[in-house]
């Protein structure tokens, strides 16, 4: 079968479509056919092996040896003999980050625990761009607890698969919506739901005197004391990710908030795959669709290309590739 593999670290350049023994599946893990893949951060990490930790554990500690690639969606082909939950011909996606990664390959063998059930009517490239940004939006959605409309939340980083996904989520429940990102971002935030946008570059939503019950944040890079200062009273501040250290700060400040005063911060960790059925039900109704920025044919010329792409930072949205 023919599968993403990675020279070394460093570049999109250095990955290369490659043949390689097609798996079988053992045990109760499931083989499925990938018919698409979405590009994310775990990917990203893992084509430069860092941060050193966790990356470089997974992928290789001098050279790679993984085949990269989290969000899939595509078709049991065969079962493992204690796997009970799908049958050949099932549509499945999922997020497969906790399960050895390996979407970018035209066959990935994982524990049946690993997908859930696609909804008929999504393509496998809309189900592709959901389970890890998803997941990660609903959970920093659900973070600031009861909702009540007219709730103003501002989502920081909003342009991508996170941003995208919570949005459209919150507008479900008529909160006010502020996104923060790059200003070539900021006209297609709009178009997704946003009720305002700000420019990061020309604005800090920490130092503009305006307020939210709940910010939930992608890239966090500044100090617990800022993220306080923009949230109303009873107010949450949720981080998906960003640097590091300033995501330690936030852990440790958000015991010491969280006792003394009536705001609270909280780091998100990751639930993969967890709600994939309410998104199937969300969808179904007609009240969410995923946001794909370009899609990309798995050639070794389309997968450089897409990673370039995500480097650049210049997606709106996701970028899938179709196996
Ligand atoms: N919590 C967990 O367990 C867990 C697990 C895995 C991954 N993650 C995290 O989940 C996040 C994935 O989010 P995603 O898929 O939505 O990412 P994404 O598609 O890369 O979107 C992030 C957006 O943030 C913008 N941005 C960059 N720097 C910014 C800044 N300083 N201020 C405001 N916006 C900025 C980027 O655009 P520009 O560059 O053009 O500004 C981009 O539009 C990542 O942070 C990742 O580390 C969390």
């Amino acid at each position: 079968m023919k599968a993403l593999t990675i020279r070394k670290y460093g570049s999109p350049d250095f990955l290369e479509i490659q043949d390689i023994k097609k798996p079988a599946p053992v045990g109760d893990q499931v083989l499925i056919k990938v018919n698409a893949v979405s590009v994310d951060d775990w990917d990203w990490g893992l084509l430069h092996g860092s941060p050193f930790v966790p990356n470089r554990f997974m992928a290789g500690l001098s050279k790679p040896h993984i085949i990269m690639g989290a969000d899939i969606a595509g078709v049991v082909e065969a079962v493992g003999r204690s796997a009970s939950a799908y049958r050949p011909g099932d549509e499945v996606y999922g997020d497969l980050s906790g399960s050895g990664f390996g979407g970018f390959a035209e066959y990935v063998c994982v524990p049946e625990g690993a997908v859930r059930i696609k909804s008929p009517g999504m393509s496998f490239e809309q189900a592709a761009a959901i389970p890890h940004a998803g997941m990660l939006a609903l959970q920093g959605v659900t973070a600031g607890g009861q909702s009540r409309p007219g709730r103003k939340i501002l989502i920081n980083g909003a342009g991508g698969g996170v941003g995208s996904t919570a949005v459209q989520l919150l507008k479900l429940q008529d909160a006010e919506v502020t996104g923060v990102d790059s200003a070539a971002k900021l006209d297609a935030m709009r178009l997704w739901g946003f009720d305002d946008v700000i420019d990061y570059e020309a604005e800090d939503f920490t130092r503009n005197g305006r307020h939210y019950d709940l910010i939930i944040d992608v890239k966090t890079d500044r100090s617990p004391a800022d993220y306080e200062r923009a949230l109303n009273a009873g107010g949450v501040y949720a981080t998906v990710g960003g640097q590091v250290s300033k995501l330690l700060t936030i852990a440790l400040s958000g015991i010491r908030i969280k006792r003394s005063r009536d705001k609270k911060l909280r780091v998100i960790a990751l639930q993969a795959n967890r709600d994939l059925a309410y998104f199937n039900e969300l969808f179904e109704a007609g009240s969410f669709k995923p946001v794909i920025d370009t899609e990309f044919e798995f050639t070794t010329n389309g997968v450089r290309k897409a990673f370039h792409h995500f480097g650049a930072a210049a997606h709106k949205g996701k970028i899938v590739v179709r196996i």
